[in-house]
């Protein structure tokens, strides 16, 4: 079969990781999905970084949205980040040129996701989103493939790797907010922007993608009631673990007879819980459904490798032409089925 090329717009942690382990991995993929999937291009702000990584056989874009648009490239893998700008025009630009596309970014795809949606499915093209929710755990795929018996009630979850890592060396290490802080960067945790992670916003847009998926309803970040976990003092965290409570942040979407309630706040969860045993950059979700009762997953949340595992397996889902309509179903059905404030699965 024809190779499926790949071009990686966006050179971080994650981008580097991707190439890498497409690398590592070339006949593994090509074992499992029958086709081989390589890496033509890329393209980065910068192109004298160095980045770990041999980018020397591949062809170099200044502009991502060119590349979208080159005749060398079949799929995008998008980590370029922020929810318009460049990330948005090269989306735009690869389906509207019928490339498929796999993304990582989540505030993209919670303000742009269902026009984004339905583009894609006009042009039948895949819109991946793996590696846009929780890093490593592959929820998005049980959600919309492994899910269809069950109404879900509920969803939550750490959905924050940044945040959880800083809460548990904010804990077991006595560290101050700012140094944790610091040191999820150097690990390439944290958003370019650390705003997002800390303020709760990344828990938001993972989890409006989360809820849409789960409740067949329109993707919605806005009605979000977010608070974050930048005024979490050390002496909250000693106080919290005096009366037996371990402070998390967590995403929490229901759906109930008020319709979609979603929201972000750091909570004492019991230190007996679950929940509270989630330590480090590892994020945890759970969903309560009537058939399957209680499900959690807990995996890595972020970093490259983990994030890269989730666009890989994306990428030979493209490869393999198996990859399911964005949110499992068309967007015009999700669009009316919200209207209609009904739940569609
Ligand atoms: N900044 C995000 C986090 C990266 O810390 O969870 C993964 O989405």
């Amino acid at each position: 079969k024809e190779p499926l090329r790949i071009g990686v717009a966006g050179l971080g942690t994650v981008g580097a990781s991707v190439i890498r382990i497409l690398n590592t991995q070339a006949s593994l993929i090509e074992e499992k999905t029958g086709r081989p999937v390589v890496v033509t291009a890329v393209s980065a702000r910068d192109r004298s970084k160095d980045r770990g990584i041999d980018l020397s056989g591949y062809q170099w874009f200044d502009n991502a949205a060119d590349m979208a648009a080159s005749s060398d490239v079949d799929c995008i893998v998008e980590l370029i980040g922020g929810a318009d700008g460049m990330a948005y025009e090269t989306i735009e630009k690869a389906i509207a040129n019928g490339k498929h596309v796999v993304t990582a970014n989540k505030a993209l795809l919670a303000k742009h996701g269902l026009k984004l949606a339905a583009a894609a499915e006009k042009k039948d093209t895949a819109l991946a989103f793996e590696a846009s929710v929780a890093g490593g755990i592959p929820v998005i795929k049980i959600l919309r493939e492994g899910m269809s018996a069950n109404r879900i009630k509920r969803i939550y979850g750490i959905l924050n790797g940044t945040c959880n890592y800083i809460l548990s060396r904010m804990e077991n290490e006595r560290m101050t907010f700012q140094d944790c802080l610091k040191d999820a960067q150097k690990l390439g945790y944290a958003e370019a922007d650390p705003t997002f992670d800390v303020e709760g916003f990344d828990t938001a847009h993972k989890l409006a993608l989360l809820s849409s998926l789960a409740f067949g309803t329109e993707v919605d970040a806005d009605s979000i009631y977010v608070e974050g976990i930048s005024s979490i003092s050390p002496l909250d965290i000693t106080m919290a673990g005096e009366l037996g409570y371990r402070i998390k942040l967590l995403g929490v979407a229901e759906y109930g007879k008020n319709g979609l309630e979603q929201r972000v706040h750091p909570t004492m969860v019991p230190k007996t819980s679950a929940i509270a045993q989630v330590m480090g950059v590892t994020n945890a979700v759970t969903i309560d459904a009537d058939a399957v009762k209680e499900l959690t997953l807990i995996g890595p949340g972020a970093g490259g490798d983990a994030t890269a595992s989730a666009v890989v397996a994306d990428l030979t889902d493209v490869a393999a032409d198996a990859v399911p309509l964005p949110f499992g179903v068309s967007a015009a059905s999700l669009i009316k089925a919200t209207s209609a404030g009904m739940q569609l699965h």
